[in-house]
């Protein structure tokens, strides 16, 4: 199917650039978000409307998606991608600094969605992406806050593609690995603002490690892109769609513990039926 619509937030940089550009030359149209409302260079202009969104701010929500029906009566595909990471021990983040990560990785993407929700469900098709992380699915020490806003992101949208199916819509949860995006560069990552040594050799050293990565990550976005795209058009869209061999090799890795733990400790876990249940 050509000439969609679709809405993808966060389109300045990185993964959503790469995604509007990719959905564009499928020759479908796009309303893309920015800051500022300007429209990134090298974007092909032509079935390009970018809006201004700032997404810690519910009213500037509200006015991109009252704009957005204005420009279009219907979206098509909803791509939540704006987010940013913050690194550090779990104990060192301040409470503000939990709140303004989630308040951007997951309220924004759920007040996005709640907009979206009554005209895609009348249209009877559509699909919500929202871009969570193999951090989500696989939390490293050092991002631990960072994995929680992407962990809820990905349960939700479980359970919202439960919700949706009878009304004709999907809902993918990508869980991109490292993508050679400004994610890791001092643009976009943000550091807890405390720090406490008796970490180093655990979440130390592990952002240490993360941060040599940056301009080297292995993911192409623009492949990336091209991904998303294929599930989007896919007859039967994936619930989870894991970006990048990193990604598959630190879901194998978490799959493989779970599985682990589920089988030493079931005797345990059944144990805990009331005795007429067994
Ligand atoms: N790259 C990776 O390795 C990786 C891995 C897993 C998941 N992800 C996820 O992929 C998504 C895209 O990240 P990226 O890699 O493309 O990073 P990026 O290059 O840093 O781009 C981030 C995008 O999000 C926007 N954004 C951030 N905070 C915003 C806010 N408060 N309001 C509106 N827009 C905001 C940025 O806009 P400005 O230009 O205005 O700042 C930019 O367009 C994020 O959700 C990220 O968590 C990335």
């Amino acid at each position: 199917m050509t000439n969609r619509v679709w809405f993808i937030t966060g389109i300045s940089r990185g993964l959503g650039y790469a995604l509007a550009h990719a959905a564009l030359e499928h020759g479908d149209q796009v309303i893309g978000t920015t800051r500022s409302g300007r429209v990134p260079d090298g974007l092909p202009a032509h079935n390009l409307d970018v809006l201004p969104l700032e997404a810690g701010d519910p009213t500037s929500i509200e006015h991109a998606f009252a704009s957005a029906y204005a420009l279009h009566d219907r979206i098509d595909v909803l791509v939540n991608n704006a987010g940013y990471g913050l690194l550090g021990p779990v104990e060192t983040a301040s409470d503000q600094e939990v709140r303004d990560i989630f308040n951007i990785n997951l309220f924004a993407p759920l007040a996005i969605i709640r907009h979206a929700l009554p005209k895609m469900r009348d249209q009877g098709r559509g699909h919500i992406i929202n871009i969570s992380s193999i951090a989500g699915i696989a939390p490293a020490p050092g991002s631990g806050i960072y994995a929680g806003t992407k962990a809820a992101l990905s349960a939700i949208s479980y359970a919202l593609a439960q919700e949706l199916a009878p009304f004709g819509l999907w809902v993918t949860s990508v869980e991109p690995g490292s993508f050679r995006t400004d994610f890791l560069s001092s643009r976009s990552v943000l550091r807890t603002g405390s720090n406490v040594d008796d970490y180093a050799a655990t979440s130390g050293r592990a952002v240490d490690g993360l941060l040599t990565k940056d301009g080297k990550q292995a993911g192409d976005p623009r492949r990336g892109a091209l991904a998303i795209l294929e599930a989007v058009n896919a007859d039967e869209p994936p619930l989870d769609l894991l970006l990048g061999s990193d990604a598959l090799q630190r879901a194998q890795t978490r799959l493989d513990r779970f599985d682990d733990d589920l089988r030493r400790w079931e005797d345990v876990s059944r144990g805990t039926d009331f005795r007429e249940m067994a």
